[in-house]
C-alpha cells in the first residue's frame, strides 16, 4: 500500500495534521491530549533537563494547567503556581513536598475539616505530628513554634471555614518568617479580598472547585508559591498522581474571568444579609466578617478594605431547627460546597467538619445549628424573602 494511499484502518487511527491557519484562536482551545509528540531523544532529553519549554505527559503538565498556573500565580504576586486535582489534592501535595517522619505541622485552629484530618489521622500513620495555633494571635504560633523546633510547615486559613475567623496573615507570616518555617495559606474562601504572599506568606492554596471556578462544574485546586518549592511540590503531585486535568483547568480559566465582579457583588449581598440575619430574632448568633459583632472584626477592616467575602455562617438553635430549615427554604439548596453563582447552604457538623471530634467542634463553636451561607449573584430581596419565610417556619 505506498504511503499516501492509507488504509481506512491506517486513516482512522491516524492523529490529523494540525490545521492550516495564520490565525490564533482568541480564547485558550482545550488541549486534552494525554501524551506529546517529541521529533526525536535530544528533545526529550532537552524537555527532561528544562533546556526546552514543552510538554510531553499530562500529568506532568499541559497547555490548560500551566495557562491556568500562570494566571493565578500571577493574581497572587507568585513567581509559579501548578494545578492540581482538588484542592485537597493541591493541600495534600504541597504538606507532602515539605512534611517529614517526625516532623511537626502546625496548624491553625478550626481549619477545613479534611485538612486537619489529612495532617492528624492520615500523615500521622507516617510518623508526622502536629500541633495547634490561634490564626489571630500570631503570639500563640511563636509559642508552639518555640516547643516545636522540628517544625516543617505552618498550616493556616484566611478565612475559616465555617467560623470565617480571619488569619492576622501579616503577624503570622512574620512569625514563621522569624523561624525560618513555610507558612501556607489557604485561601479558598477570601480570593482577591487580600493577597497573602505580599503580607508575609510563602504559598498560597486555593480549592479552585469553589469561587474561582465559580459555577459549581469544576473540581480543581491550586498552590502558588517560589518558583524552586512550586517545582518540588509540582514533582510530588505529578508522582502521587494528584495533578489536574484539561478540562477542568480551561473551565476554571473561564470562571477567573468574572472573578472580580462576582467578588464583589458576593461581598455586598453577603454584608446587607449578615446584617439581617444578626437582627433576626430567630438567629442565636451571626459569623460575618464585616459585622461589628464578629471577634475579628478589627483585623477583617483592616487586611480587606473592599469588602468581607461571599461566605455567612449563622446558628439557627440546633440540628432539628437547622434541618427544618433548610427543608423550608424554598428555592436556596441545602449543596455541602460554596462559591456557586447561585446561592447554598451547607450544614458543617454533617458534611465539612463530619467526623471531627465532637468535644473540639463545640469548644470551637462548630455547633449542631451552625448553617454555612455561600452567598451568589441572586438579587439580595430575593433571598432574603426565601431566609425570611424559612426562619418563621423553622
Ligand atoms: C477552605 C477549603 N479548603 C480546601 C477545600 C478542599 O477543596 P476540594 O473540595 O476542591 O478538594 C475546601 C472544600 O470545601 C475548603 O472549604
Amino acid at each position: 500500500m505506498p504511503h499516501d494511499h492509507p488504509s481506512d484502518a491506517t486513516r482512522c487511527a491516524r492523529a490529523p495534521e494540525p490545521p492550516r491557519t495564520i490565525s490564533e484562536p482568541l480564547a485558550p482551545p482545550i488541549q486534552l491530549s494525554s501524551v506529546y509528540r517529541i521529533a526525536g531523544l535530544d528533545e526529550v532529553d532537552a524537555l527532561f533537563d528544562g533546556r526546552a519549554e514543552g510538554f510531553f505527559y499530562a500529568r506532568d503538565g499541559h497547555p490548560n494547567a500551566a495557562q491556568l498556573a500562570d494566571k493565578l500565580a500571577k493574581l497572587e504576586g507568585a513567581e509559579a503556581g501548578v494545578v492540581c486535582a482538588s484542592g485537597m489534592g493541591a493541600i495534600a501535595a504541597t504538606i507532602l513536598t515539605l512534611a517529614e517522619q517526625g516532623g511537626r505541622v502546625l496548624l491553625s485552629e478550626g481549619l477545613y475539616g479534611k485538612t486537619t484530618t489529612l495532617v492528624a489521622r492520615e500523615l500521622a500513620r507516617f510518623g508526622v505530628t502536629h500541633g495547634l495555633f490561634d490564626p489571630s494571635r500570631p503570639e500563640t504560633l511563636r509559642q508552639a513554634l518555640t516547643a516545636a523546633p522540628d517544625a516543617r510547615l505552618v498550616v493556616a486559613e484566611t478565612l475559616s471555614n465555617p467560623l470565617l475567623r480571619v488569619c492576622d496573615l501579616e503577624g503570622i507570616g512574620a512569625v514563621a518568617r522569624e523561624a525560618g518555617v513555610p507558612l501556607m495559606v489557604d485561601h479558598t474562601f477570601a480570593p482577591l479580598l487580600c493577597k497573602p504572599i505580599a503580607m508575609g506568606t510563602t504559598l498560597v492554596v486555593h480549592s479552585l472547585t469553589k469561587l474561582i471556578g465559580g459555577h459549581a462544574d469544576v473540581t480543581l485546586g491550586a498552590v502558588v508559591g517560589p518558583r524552586d518549592l512550586i517545582a518540588r511540590i509540582h514533582a510530588v503531585a505529578s508522582t502521587f498522581g494528584q495533578t489536574g486535568n484539561p478540562f477542568d483547568s480551561w473551565l476554571a480559566m473561564r470562571g477567573a474571568v468574572t472573578l472580580p465582579l462576582r467578588v464583589e457583588r458576593t461581598s455586598l449581598t453577603a454584608l446587607e444579609l449578615a446584617r439581617r440575619l444578626d437582627a433576626h430574632p430567630k438567629v442565636e448568633r451571626t459569623l460575618y466578617p464585616g459585622l461589628v459583632s464578629h471577634p475579628d472584626h478589627a483585623l477583617a477592616k483592616r487586611q480587606f478594605p473592599a469588602g468581607f467575602g461571599a461566605m455567612i455562617s449563622f446558628d439557627a438553635g440546633g440540628r432539628d431547627r437547622a434541618d427544618r430549615l433548610v427543608r423550608a427554604l424554598r428555592a436556596i439548596p441545602l449543596a455541602p460546597s460554596l462559591g456557586d453563582a447561585q446561592t447554598t447552604v451547607s450544614h458543617p457538623c454533617t458534611t465539612s467538619h463530619r467526623g471531627q471530634d465532637p468535644e473540639t467542634l463545640q469548644r470551637l463553636g462548630v455547633t449542631p445549628g451552625l448553617i454555612r451561607v455561600s452567598v451568589g449573584l441572586e438579587d439580595v430581596e430575593d433571598l432574603w424573602a426565601d431566609f425570611a419565610q424559612a426562619l418563621e417556619f423553622a
